[in-house]
This record gives structure tokens, C-alpha cells and sequence, in this order.
């Protein structure tokens, strides 16, 4: 049996068939969790890049079992509130416990907040702001029955905490799932059950690494690419990096999810190389 700061615990995770999510669920199991594994995989009209494949999540699954780890993995639409809470019913009745909740699955959709149509706008905040809450929900009765105290880890954004250009509907729901942080941190505090946030800047993962995402970042280039994107996303740091990993998100989910968090809670953590304090 792995001997991690999770041994033997339960964590669930959304959006965990690429990208963070399964980062984060690889991480998470090291650490000795048992992983619920949620991921949409396939496409979602009006999002310009690909979503995940049922492939992407059965490798996820792969990498858990692989660190000797159960999983247990669903496709679900974290806008879908019923099937989502019956995946994770299911996962906890499989498991018998939850401990640890990661609300991860994201999309984006750049386009000028003026002329935005009333679709995009709702897709973003659907599944960035109310597919958060959705998770928590359907996760909540779980960690309080449980009686063990609890871990919740949401993933907002460097634009949970600065605005952007273009992306306002993105930027809104992660300043709103910080909200929606703080006030479950209130609310859950009694049952021991902390909930932080983490912040990070740009992550190297499918959602940033297409082409309406270079050109959002790289306006004045043609046809930009990701070589384009490095330089223009390193000025946005203090650190001389251009992204993070995907791993250096994980290893602060997997610190906010453990005992060395016990007392951490209501906390927006910034993964971002110091984009958020940068002057200009
Ligand atoms: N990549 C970045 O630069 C960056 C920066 C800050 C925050 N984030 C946030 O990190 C989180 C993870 O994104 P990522 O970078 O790993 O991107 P990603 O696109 O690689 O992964 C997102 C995952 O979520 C799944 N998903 C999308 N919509 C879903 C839905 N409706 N229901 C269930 N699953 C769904 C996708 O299939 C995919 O597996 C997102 O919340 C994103 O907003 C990303």
C-alpha cells in the first residue's frame, strides 16, 4: 500500500481524461488516493478546440492503475447536473468514501466582449462557473457523511484574480468560482472540510496550445503558432518561464488536498510565475 500524504483516501476529479485534471489525478493517486475520474470526452459545440477522448480518459485510467491505485472513470458533462451526480454516487459507492474534491473541467472561447453571442457567453459560464458548483454539490453529502473532514480544490485562473481582453465570460466565471470558494469555505468550515482554489497562469495543456488561443494572445501576428506565444507569455511573468506544467499545478492541488493544509482554507493560490503581482 502506498504510504502518501493520501493514503488510502478518496479524491474526485473532473476533467481528468488529459491536461491538468489528469495530472492531478496521476498525483493524487502517487500520494495513495483512490481517484473518481469525470471528464466530459468529446467535443462540445462551440468550443474551437477539441475536448478530450474517451482514449485520453482510459489512459488516465491507465497511469492511475499503474501507480497501484483503484479508479474509477465516467463521461459526464459537469453542465448535466443529474448525470454528474450520478457518477459521483457511483464512484463513492464503489470506493466508500470521498475525501478529496478536484472541480478542474474547463473550457474557453475567446471572442470581444461587445460582440460575444449569448451562446459562448453561456457555454463558459455554464461549465467554468455553474459546473463547479454542480461538482461541489453533488460532492458535498458525500465528504459530510463521511465524517472525516474533507479537502475541496477548485481550479480557477490567473483570470480568477486579474481581468483579460476577450475572454470576459472566462474571467468572470473564475473570478466567480473564487467567490463561490470563499463562501463554501464558510459554509463547510464546521465539518472540517476546507476549500481553496488554485490560480494558475498559463498551463501547458490543449486548452492554451490551439490556434484561436495564439491568436487571442499574439494579435498583431499572422498565423501565429506556439513558438510566437512563448515570448509574448513569458513577458507576462516574473519569472522567465513562458508556462508552467501541469505537475506544478498538481503539487499545490496535492498540498491544499493533504494534512499539511489542515489548517488552510479559504485561500486563493497562485500558480503563475508571478503574473498576478507583475507591474504592467
Ligand atoms: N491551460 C491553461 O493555461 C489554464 C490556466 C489557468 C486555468 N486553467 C483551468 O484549468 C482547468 C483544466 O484545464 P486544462 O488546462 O487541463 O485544459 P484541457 O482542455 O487540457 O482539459 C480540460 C478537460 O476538461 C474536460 N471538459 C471540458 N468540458 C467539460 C464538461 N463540460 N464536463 C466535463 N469535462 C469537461 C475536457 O474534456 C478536458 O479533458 C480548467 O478549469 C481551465 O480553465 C487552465
Amino acid at each position: 500500500m502506498t504510504a502518501g500524504r493520501l493514503a488510502d483516501r478518496v479524491a474526485l476529479v473532473t476533467g481528468a481524461a488529459r491536461g491538468q485534471g489528469r495530472s492531478h489525478a496521476v498525483r493524487l493517486a502517487e500520494e495513495g488516493a483512490d481517484i473518481i475520474a469525470i471528464d466530459v470526452a468529446t467535443d462540445l459545440p462551440g468550443v474551437p478546440y477539441p475536448q478530450a477522448t474517451p482514449d485520453d480518459l482510459a489512459e488516465t485510467v491507465r497511469l492511475v492503475e499503474q501507480h497501484g491505485r483503484r479508479i474509477a472513470a465516467f463521461q459526464a458533462d459537469v453542465r448535466d447536473g443529474a448525470a454528474l451526480a450520478a457518477a459521483v454516487d457511483a464512484g463513492v459507492g464503489r470506493f466508500g468514501r470521498l475525501d478529496v474534491v478536484c472541480a478542474n473541467a474547463g473550457v474557453n472561447d475567446p471572442a470581444p466582449t461587445a460582440t460575444m453571442s449569448e451562446e459562448v457567453w453561456s457555454l463558459v459560464v455554464d461549465v467554468d462557473l455553474s459546473g463547479v458548483w454542480r461538482t461541489c454539490k453533488a460532492a458535498i453529502p458525500h465528504l459530510i457523511t463521511g465524517g472525516y473532514g474533507g479537502a475541496i480544490v477548485i481550479t480557477s485562473s490567473a483570470a480568477g484574480l486579474k481581468g483579460y481582453a476577450n475572454i470576459a465570460h472566462y474571467t468572470a466565471a473564475k473570478h466567480g468560482v473564487n467567490g463561490l470558494m470563499k463562501s463554501l469555505a464558510q459554509e463547510l468550515a464546521p465539518h472540517q472540510i476546507r476549500v481553496n482554489s488554485v490560480n494558475p497562469t498559463q498551463v501547458d495543456t490543449p486548452m492554451i496550445m490551439n490556434d484561436p488561443m495564439f491568436a487571442l494572445f499574439c494579435p498583431d501576428i499572422d498565423h501565429p503558432t506556439r513558438d510566437d506565444f512563448a515570448p509574448i507569455s513569458q513577458a507576462m511573468h516574473l519569472l522567465p518561464i513562458p508556462w508552467v506544467e501541469p505537475g506544478d499545478v498538481s503539487s499545490a492541488v496535492a498540498f491544499l488536498a493533504s494534512d499539511e493544509a489542515r489548517y488552510v482554507t479559504g485561500v486563493a493560490l497562485p500558480i503563475d510565475a508571478g503574473n498576478v503581482v507583475k507591474k504592467g
